[in-house]
């Protein structure tokens, strides 16, 4: 009988480890960092504000990579002005976002 129930639940492990591997394919990057900062619905938000309406084309956080808490910023910011949900600092979003404000680091 046991045999019986096994061999679902090894499937059932196979595909969840497929999904599992397909969202880790999805990665953070300045691209999708740039279009969730000029988004009005980043992470819930409900306030009709994005970030670039305080910090145009980034404008103004050209020194936020020195920053050392700037996932606890940028989630200061998304609760504060846009009334959206604190994002997980793991999270793509949380990741793309700060990537692209890390690229805004002037280069010399
Ligand atoms: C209503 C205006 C407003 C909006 C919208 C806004 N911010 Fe801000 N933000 C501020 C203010 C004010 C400060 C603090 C003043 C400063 O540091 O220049 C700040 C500071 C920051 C800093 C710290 C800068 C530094 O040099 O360390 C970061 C990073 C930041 N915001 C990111 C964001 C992100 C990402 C969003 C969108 C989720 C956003 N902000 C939306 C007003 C806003």
């Amino acid at each position: 009988m046991k045999s019986v129930l096994c061999f679902p639940l090894f499937i059932l492990l196979i595909v969840s480890m497929h999904m599992g591997w397909a969202f880790a394919a999805e990665k953070p990057s300045i691209e999708k960092g740039r279009l969730l900062f000029n988004s009005q619905s980043l992470s819930g938000a409900t306030s009709g504000k994005s970030c670039a309406e305080c910090h145009p084309g980034g404008a103004g956080l050209e020194n936020a990579w020195k920053n050392q808490n700037l996932a606890g910023q940028v989630n200061t910011c998304i609760a504060g002005p846009l009334k959206g949900l604190k994002l997980d600092e793991n999270s793509i979003e949380m990741q793309s976002v700060i990537m692209y404000i890390r690229s805004l680091k002037p280069q010399h």
